[in-house]
Order: C-alpha cells, then sequence, then structure tokens
C-alpha cells in the first residue's frame, strides 16, 4: 500500500536528555557521554495512544516520544471510559500507537484503538513486551490504524518489565541505556523518511486480526478482603470495567488478567499470586531480548 504525505512541519530539537530517559531513571548516563546516533530535526506536535495498566507501555513509549518532539500528548485509553470519545490527530501530527502484549497479540479488547481518528497522519507502532515475545502486536495495531487516517511508516518493540515477573529477571530495567541507543536510531531514521516527502507504509508481518478465543495464560488472582476498605479504586480503573462497583466482585469474562487492579490499590487487597508464572519466566526468558525495529 502507498500513501503519499504531505511535507511535515518539522522544529530544530537539540539532544538534550528526555523526559522518557528521566522517568526511566537513565539521566545523565546515556546520551549525554556516548556519541550518540544523530539526531534529527524533531515533529512539533506528537500524540500518543496508549493501552497500559501497569504503565510499563507508557513509559516506554513516552521515551520514544521524546525522541520525536520536545511537545507530546498522551491519549490513554487503558481506562474502560477512556476509549469511549473519538480522539483526532492532525495531518502534521506524529502518532504514536503502543500496546503490551498478552500471548503475543494486542490484549482482547473490543474495539481497541478504534476510536483512534487520522488524518493521512504518519504513526509508529510501538508493542511493549515482558522479554518474550511482540509476535502479531504490530500487525494487530497496523491493521486497526490504517483503516482509520493513519499511515504506519515504522513500528517498534520495546521490553519492559514482565507483569508475573515482579522481582524476576524479565524485563527488568528496561528500556535501559541500550534500548534507548536504539530508540534514537529509529526515530532518527523515521525522521528521515517523513522529511524525504513522499512515504510509503510499511508491510508488516504477522496475523492482523486479534484471536479472541486465545488462551492467555495468567497469574492467579488474590483478593485479601481484611485488606479492602472498598475505596472502589480498582472498580473505576479496571481496563474492562469487569469489577463491579457495589460488590467488587470480578466478572471473569470481561477480566483479561491485565493487574490494573494491584497496579491501582493502595492497600494490596489485590494481588496476583506470581509464584508459578515467575519460575516460568525466569526459567525461559531471563535471557535478555533486544529492541526490534522495522521501518
Ligand atoms: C495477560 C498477560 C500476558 C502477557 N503475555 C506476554 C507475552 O506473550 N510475551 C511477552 O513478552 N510479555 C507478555 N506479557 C508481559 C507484558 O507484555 C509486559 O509486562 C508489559 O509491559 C505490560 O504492559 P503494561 O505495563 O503497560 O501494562 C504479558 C502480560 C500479561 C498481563
Amino acid at each position: 500500500m502507498k500513501k503519499e504525505i504531505s511535507r511535515r512541519n518539522f522544529i530544530k530539537g537539540t539532544a538534550a536528555l528526555t523526559a522518557g530517559a528521566a522517568l526511566m531513571g537513565l539521566a545523565g548516563c546515556a546520551e549525554e557521554k556516548t556519541p550518540a546516533p544523530q539526531e534529527a530535526p524533531k515533529f512539533k506536535h506528537v500524540k500518543v495512544a496508549v493501552f497500559s495498566p501497569t504503565e510499563g507501555t507508557k513509559n516506554a513509549a513516552a521515551m520514544l516520544a521524546a525522541k520525536f518532539s520536545d511537545d507530546v500528548e498522551f491519549a490513554d485509553l487503558t481506562n474502560a471510559t477512556s476509549r469511549t470519545e473519538e480522539v483526532t490527530f492532525a495531518a502534521e501530527d506524529l502518532a504514536i500507537v503502543a500496546a503490551p502484549s498478552y500471548g503475543g497479540q494486542i490484549p482482547m479488547i473490543e474495539g481497541l484503538f478504534t476510536n483512534l481518528k487520522g488524518d493521512n497522519t504518519p504513526c509508529v507502532v510501538v508493542c511493549a513486551f515482558g522479554n518474550r515475545a511482540a509476535e502479531n502486536v504490530y500487525a494487530n495495531i497496523a491493521s486497526i490504524v490504517s483503516k482509520q487516517g493513519f499511515v504506519v511508516v515504522g513500528a517498534i518493540g520495546l521490553v519492559t518489565p514482565h507483569v508475573f515477573a515482579s522481582v524476576a529477571k524479565a524485563g527488568h530495567s528496561r528500556p535501559n541505556v541500550d534500548d534507548n541507543k536504539i530508540m534514537t536510531e529509529f526515530a532518527s531514521k523515521v525522521m528521515d523518511k517523513l522529511n524525504s516527502g513522499t512515504v510509503e507504509a510499511i508491510t508488516i508481518e504477522g496475523t492482523p486480526e486479534v484471536d479472541f478465543a486465545k488462551e492467555i495464560s495468567a497469574a492467579p488472582k488474590e483478593f485479601k478482603a481484611e485488606n479492602c476498605i472498598q475505596c472502589g479504586a480498582c472498580a473505576a480503573n479496571c481496563s474492562t470495567g469487569a469489577i463491579d462497583p457495589q460488590t467488587l466482585e470480578i466478572d471473569e469474562t470481561k477480566c483479561i488478567n491485565c493487574m490494573r487492579c494491584s497496579f491501582v490499590c493502595e492497600y494490596n487487597a489485590r494481588s496476583y499470586d506470581t509464584a508459578v508464572k515467575r519460575d516460568f519466566i525466569e526459567g525461559k526468558l531471563s535471557a535478555k531480548k533486544s529492541v526490534e525495529y522495522f521501518i
């Protein structure tokens, strides 16, 4: 598929330390000391649409977005209620659409990202994965957004801490300094491509459709009633609206095991028994995977 993109509006940027790098604890260590890949002029405005229950994807996407612009806006689509309104992108924007890999595909949420509306807007697809694999996530997102006014000009897979390995090694301390350099290199290549004036959408391999029947293994959920103060934060923040706000019971037919409830619970009432998964993850997934990108 070939799509024309008009010449974009760039502003000059510096190689200053990014907000994302600071977020990930990389302050002062990566780009300033070693000669990093050359930074391209930056975009005026970057808009990040992200689904990120435990914020690993959001942090990684923020780090990447700061490579493209000093003006970054977020449309956080994690809460069920946040996906009801249309989110529009201008032709001059750069869109970043980011999701985690759940069993090698985007989380099984009907209509995820379908509220995004582009205007022939260039788009970078991001997959955050817990050191196993991104697999079909790029194809899933690209298939959705390319029908909604976006031209996918690049895709990148960033390793983030695996939620089922709280103290295990999978994705621990990622993105790291090396990942940060690869992000800079990727962003520079995307900007060069867009600067050239005419851009072809990239071809992404993989299965575009999300398999809603797929069994995705997860750590068993735990609820400590004695710790719960009935504040309702878990229900209000649930990514799929699976928790009844009155009874706080979980509708298992809606739950995607994203761990959002445990992430927002301040009283340690919601948690997951990560022990079983942790053994598997530590055993099988401790070898560090690299950032991968497609352009
Ligand atoms: C249900 C579930 C399934 C997952 N499946 C995979 C997987 O197949 N491969 C992988 O590398 N990481 C997998 N992960 C790890 C996530 O991709 C990773 O932890 C991600 O950072 C979580 O995103 P978040 O922090 O933005 O919520 C899975 C996580 C969950 C909750």
